[in-house]
């Protein structure tokens, strides 16, 4: 009998996860999670693509092998407990890069030239309204972007404005990019700089005890009045209530943010009384090549294990190297 995988019922879309379940197809028998038989699903699995996994899942998954994340980021599964459980972590990056730095530039373009308010504009107020459209964005050329977190995903943002828009690219990282450096002319700079610098700031860090609240609001008051800043990282890297009040004092000129602290976003939170706000529902990387991408990649690790070849691909660095047999 082939062992269990457990997908979500999203993977049933042909059209994005076809080749993905390809690949587990030769090794695996799928099953697509049931909220009514989850835990009976949970005592065979022995791969799952899920988020969110810790003790509780574990202590109910004990043939559990394998664990994917769809994404990036990893820091709503416990890595301690996967490993004290011998269980792999594996997740999906490099394949959203282009993806989330295009949604990048989509927000930094969508706040300085308030395409959301000219939207609205158009369709409520224009035609009834002799002035013209009121509100000025500026040009990039020469502007400069402050990049968070210079990995990957920073290194394409920084890429696209440099290149794409002429920009200045300055940085704050923990490691120094010198790619960035000697390619995009990237500097290298202390955060509060960065903060102070910067047209446009942008966040590209993992959420770790390090980054969580990271961004406090004597960081935020450091920026110019006329900068705004852009989140399609994690929202808790940001205070978010600080956030919301320096957007309310107009303190600067406004925000981008496609990740939030709570998600989805309680209809009740005062960010979404902002006009200086341009708000996504966490959609950085849905694109379809980036997650047909991901689809293949969480497929590749899942199947690896499943066939005892391990350590799979694309585990996370906090278990590479591991070896673990069940
Ligand atoms: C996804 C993400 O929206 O990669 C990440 O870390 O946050 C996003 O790409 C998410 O993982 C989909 O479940």
């Amino acid at each position: 009998m082939k062992p269990k995988v457990l997908l979500p019922q999203k993977w049933r879309d042909p059209v994005i996860y076809e080749e993905a379940l390809e690949i587990l197809r030769s090794v695996a028998e799928i099953e697509y999670v049931s909220k009514e038989r989850f835990e009976e699903q949970l005592a065979e699995a022995e791969g799952m693509v899920g988020y969110g996994v810790g003790e509780e899942i574990l202590q109910k998954a004990p043939k559990l092998k394998v664990v994917a994340r769809y994404g990036v980021g990893y820091d709503d599964c416990d890595v301690e407990a996967l490993t004290r459980h011998k269980v792999y972590l594996v997740y999906t990056p490099g394949v959203l890069s282009d993806s989330v730095a295009d949604m990048t530039i989509a927000l930094l373009l969508a706040c300085n030239r308030k395409i959301v308010q000219a939207d609205r504009y158009v369709r409520r107020r224009w035609a009834k309204e002799a002035a013209g459209y009121p509100d000025y964005g500026v040009d990039l050329k020469g502007k400069i972007i402050g990049i968070i977190g210079l990995g990957r995903i920073g290194y394409e943002v920084a890429k696209r404005c440099a290149r794409g828009f002429d920009m200045k690219v300055i940085y704050h990282d923990i490691r120094r990019n010198e790619k960035a450096e000697t390619e995009l002319g990237a500097k290298r700079k202390s955060l509060e700089e960065v903060m102070r610098k910067s047209d446009f700031v942008s966040i590209h860090l993992p959420l770790t005890p390090q980054t969580r609240g990271l961004i406090k609001e004597e960081h935020l008051r450091m920026m110019k009045k006329t900068a705004y800043l852009i989140n399609t990282a994690r929202g808790a890297v940001i205070d978010q209530k600080a956030l919301t009040k320096v957007l309310e004092e107009k303190a600067i000129a406004g925000a981008g943010l496609d990740v939030f602290e709570e998600e989805p976003v309680p209809l009740d939170d005062p960010l979404l009384k902002l006009e200086n706000v341009v708000l996504t529902p966490h959609i950085a990387s849905l694109t379809k090549e980036a997650r047909r991408a991901m689809a293949i990649c969480n497929a590749r690790s899942i199947s690896a294990v499943l066939r005892g070849d391990i350590p799979p691909p694309n585990v996370v660095p906090e278990q590479e190297g591991m070896i673990f047999k069940k």
